[in-house]
């Protein structure tokens, strides 16, 4: 375990059984279309890939990037699109693929923004759950864990952009945030 960590919360086996549960029930209820799964920039990546990897349906790629917490560990509830999506959604099924809901800003900002460009349908797709902190009134409609109100790292999640690399996700230690 990594020196930061305080305890881990997802190990990589509970990660891997949780998406395989997600990406079949993807599968069955997406079955016939082509979802544009949409990762949210880079918070989703591994998420992201081991999810489409376990999924047998058709998809389609594409990618944002938005940005709600600078560099430290709360929320501002400022939110700021960095990149946008490469090709059109109106009349498709889009997923977004989300690592965590915290506050839930990043998400209705994104859904709001979504929903005006006519596509089919949105959902939502979190691998955590932070339902504690919500402060805007929005849930996942696929989500692997619930979790704490932990601040965590790992399997994408970063503090200050460090440890996304992280092959679980780990509670980060008091100590590296509150000096
Ligand atoms: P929200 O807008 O407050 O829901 O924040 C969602 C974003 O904040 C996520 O996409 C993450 O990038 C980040 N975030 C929230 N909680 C954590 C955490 O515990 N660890 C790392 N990033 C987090
Ligand atoms: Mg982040």
């Amino acid at each position: 375990m990594h020196q930061d960590v305080e305890s881990i919360m997802f190990s990589k086996e509970q990660l891997q059984t949780r998406i395989a549960e997600l990406a079949a029930q993807l599968d069955s209820e997406y079955a016939g279309k082509t979802p544009l799964m949409v990762g949210i920039l880079k918070g989703s990546v591994m998420f992201y890939a081991d999810l489409l990897r376990a999924m047998t349906i058709p998809v389609e790629m594409d990618f944002m990037a938005i940005s709600s917490y600078g560099a430290g560990s709360k929320s501002s509830g400022e939110v700021k699109l960095i990149k946008d999506l490469d090709r059109k959604i109106e009349g498709r099924d889009v997923i977004v693929v989300e690592d965590i809901i915290d506050s839930g800003y990043t998400l209705s900002y994104l859904k709001r923004m979504l929903y005006s460009r006519k596509p089919s349908s949105v959902k939502i797709c979190a691998l955590l759950d932070k339902y504690s902190r919500r402060v805007v009134p929005i849930e996942a409609d696929y989500k692997g864990f619930d979790c704490e109100d932990e601040f965590v790292i790992g399997f994408g999640l970063d503090y200050a952009e460090r440890y996304r690399n992280l092959p679980y996700i780990g509670i980060l230690k008091r100590s590296v945030y509150e000096k």
